[in-house]
Order: structure tokens, then sequence, then C-alpha cells
């Protein structure tokens, strides 16, 4: 049976990846090794919680000796890697977090692999999960390849850009098994609304300002977020042990028509008259550093290993909205802090 550690697991995007590999591999053991940060909620696994074949540690990859004991102990097969600090604009306020969290968090997690593996690489895998704002911003045109040179602009990036080197550096000089996915922006269910998509949606249905940054000029490219899971299985899987894949969907949408649009789908979905939801878009102060565009190339993905995006961004977005419609007890306990105030209560740090 093969044993995987899932970091990350309780927060967006890990806990789709999550998920879908308990529910396709009822054979493989997964553990979901997360801290619980303001991010990471375990009422986004409330319909898997019980498999026999899942099992949550709460624990933070910053804690090197917590680390190497939970690899000593479980000796797992491989890890997908997803543990971040994931937002722009808290990077902006607070680098060092990210700097612990994202760079020697996943040194952590790469040194407890190598030593518990010891050299013998064969049916391990070192996943590291990362982002196409590694690759910096674009101008009117162009897209990001694997090739792109690195050119990260915010303290998240930059956190994200050293982490993808010392995954990089661990596979040249120790020969670990490693692979590296690096995606577009994602949307979907269990976003914490603080992103741009279920902030906007959140702030629509109650009748705030939804704050656009700048001029709302900037570009970004959205994948559904099961697309994300979908493709990190297939990467997983089947790409070869030092390779890296972009992620994307070919679908680039401006901020601005992009609020529009949402403010069109929920006057609609909530029975409000043409333009009333768009009376809530309310111009801001830039983002300090904040990149134009971002464009990902995912062809080598496409031509190795047969991946491409399920659902057209219509699709994905008319799900998304409907789902934080009907998922309002989820809302509101994330944007009301009860759930970090229980699991405070709750579980104790190790
Ligand atoms: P998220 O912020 O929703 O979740 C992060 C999770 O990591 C949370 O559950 C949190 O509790 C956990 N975590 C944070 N610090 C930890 C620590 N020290 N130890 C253990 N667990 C910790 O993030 P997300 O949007 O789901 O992103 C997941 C990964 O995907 C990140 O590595 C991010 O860089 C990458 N990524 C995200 C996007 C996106 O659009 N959201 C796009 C491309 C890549
Ligand atoms: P975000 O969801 O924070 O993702 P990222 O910065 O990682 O791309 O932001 C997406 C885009 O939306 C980005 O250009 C910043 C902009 N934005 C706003 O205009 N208003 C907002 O309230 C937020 C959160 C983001």
């Amino acid at each position: 049976m093969q044993k995987i550690i899932i970091t990350g697991g309780a927060g967006f995007i890990g806990s789709h990846v999550v998920r879908r590999f308990v529910k396709n591999y009822p054979d493989y053991n997964i553990i979901n090794l997360d801290k619980l940060t303001y991010a990471g909620n375990l009422a986004n696994l409330r319909d898997i919680e019980n498999e026999p074949n899942y099992r949550f540690i709460k624990g933070d990859i910053v804690d090197t000796g917590f680390i190497s004991k939970l690899f000593e102990d479980e000796q797992p097969d491989a890890v997908i890697h997803l543990a971040a600090e994931s937002h722009v604009d808290r990077s902006i306020t607070n680098p060092l977090e990210f700097v612990m969290t994202n760079v020697v968090g996943t040194v952590s997690l790469l040194t407890a692999a190598r030593n518990s593996w010891k050299g013998r690489y064969n049916g391990t895998r070192f996943y590291h999960v990362s982002t196409d704002e590694v690759y910096g911003s674009l101008g009117e045109t162009g897209m990001f390849t694997e090739e792109t040179a690195y050119d990260p602009h915010s303290p998240y990036s930059a956190s994200k850009a050293s982490s993808d080197h010392f995954v990089r550096a661990y596979y040249d000089t120790y020969g670990l098994n490693t692979v590296i996915s690096n995606c577009s922006n994602n949307y979907g269910s269990y976003h914490f609304p603080e992103k741009l998509i279920p902030l906007a949606i959140n702030n629509i249905k109650q009748n705030k300002p939804v704050p656009v940054y700048g001029k709302g000029e900037n570009v970004r490219d959205w994948l559904w977020v099961e697309d994300h899971a979908r493709a990190i299985d297939v990467i997983f899987h089947k790409a070869k042990a030092g390779t890296t894949y972009n992620i994307g969907g070919h679908n680039e949408w401006k901020n601005i028509d992009l609020i529009r649009l949402l403010c069109r789908i929920l006057d609609e979905k909530l029975g409000r008259s043409e333009g009333e939801s768009a009376k809530l878009i309310t111009f801001v102060t830039d983002r300090a550093g904040h990149d134009l565009r971002y464009a990902i190339d995912a062809t080598k993905l496409k031509n190795d290993l047969g991946w491409t995006p399920s659902i057209t961004f219509e699709e994905g977005l008319e799900k998304t909205v409907d789902w934080y419609l009907a998922n309002e007890d989820w809302l509101n306990d994330v944007t009301s802090g009860h759930y970090q105030q229980y699991y405070n209560e709750q579980y104790t740090d190790r």
C-alpha cells in the first residue's frame, strides 16, 4: 500500500487533492499534514474524513524535529507538498512568515524525505506544488513556459521561487525523486474569501463594496481547482523524476471584466435588476509591485501526459457561484473566525 503525506490538505487546493486521492485510490494511505492556520479548515473535508484510507495529523512543516520524527514513524513513500502561506497581500505585510513556511518548511520536508529514503529513491516521490507567479509579470503578449526565467516580484512569489530552487537542488545534488508543477490562479469551492473570486462573490452577496485594485487592468489566467487536482494526479503518477510542468487553462481575464461578469451572474441568481451588483465595484489603491499579467503555456503537459481542462470557465464559474450560495454556513464560519477558535480549543500544537 502506497503511503502519501499531503501537506496543506486542509487548505483550498490541498482539500481537493486529498479528496481526489482518498476517493480514487482506496488502496493508498493518505495522511493530511496541516498546521491549520487561518487558511486551513477541516470542514473542507467533512465528506471524506471517516474514510478508512484517510488520516489527519496537525503539525507545522517548519518544526524540523517534528517533521523528521513524523517521517521515521510513518515511513511515507511519497509527499505531495501544498502547505504554504499563499496570499500576496499578506506577504507584503509579513514577508518573514512566508520565508519560514514556504522556504524553511519546504527544506525541512526535503531533508526529512532524503533522510527517510536514504538514497533509495525507487518507488518514492517528492511532488512540490508551485505557482506561475515565480515567472514574474508578462506584458501584453507572450506566455510562461517551463523554460521562462524566474523573476518573482512579491515576497510570496520570491518565497515560492526559492522553494522551487531548493527542490531542484535536492534532485541535482542528492538525486531525490522530485517533480514540480507551476499552476495559474485557481478558483472553485472551499476558496478562502480573501482571494479575488470568493471575496467578490461574498461581498456582492452581502451588498458590500467590491474592491478593485488600481484600474482593474491586471490579467490572471484562471483554472478550475478540480482540474488542477486532476493535473496533480496525472503528474504525480506519470512524470519523470526531475521534471517540471506548467498547468493552466488558457483562460485570461482582466480583473475588472471578471468582476463585472460575476456581478451579472449574481444579479440573475439573486433576482436583482440588471446592473445593480456592479454598483458595488469600488476602485481602491493598487497593490504594491502588482504583476500586470500571468498566462500559462501548458502545451508540455498536454503533449507529454495528455492533460487538458475538463470544463469551460463559464461552467466552472457557474458551479462556483452556486456552491458559495448553497454553502452560506461555510462562508459565514470562515469569515467569522469561529472555526479558528474551535480548532484552538480542539487541538494543541505539538
Ligand atoms: P491555502 O492558503 O488555501 O492553504 C494552505 C494550507 O497550508 C492551509 O491549510 C494551511 O493551514 C497550511 N499551512 C500553512 N502553513 C503551514 C505550516 N507551516 N505547516 C503545515 N501546514 C501549513 O493555499 P492554496 O491556495 O490551497 O495553495 C496551495 C498550494 O498551491 C500553495 O503551495 C500555493 O503556493 C500553490 N498554488 C496556489 C494557487 C492558487 O491560485 N491558490 C495557484 C498555484 C499554486
Ligand atoms: P488574488 O486572488 O489575491 O490572487 P493573486 O494575487 O495571487 O493573483 O488576486 C487576483 C487579482 O485580483 C490580482 O490582480 C489582485 C486583484 N484583486 C483585486 O483587485 N481586489 C481584491 O480584493 C483582491 C483580493 C485581488
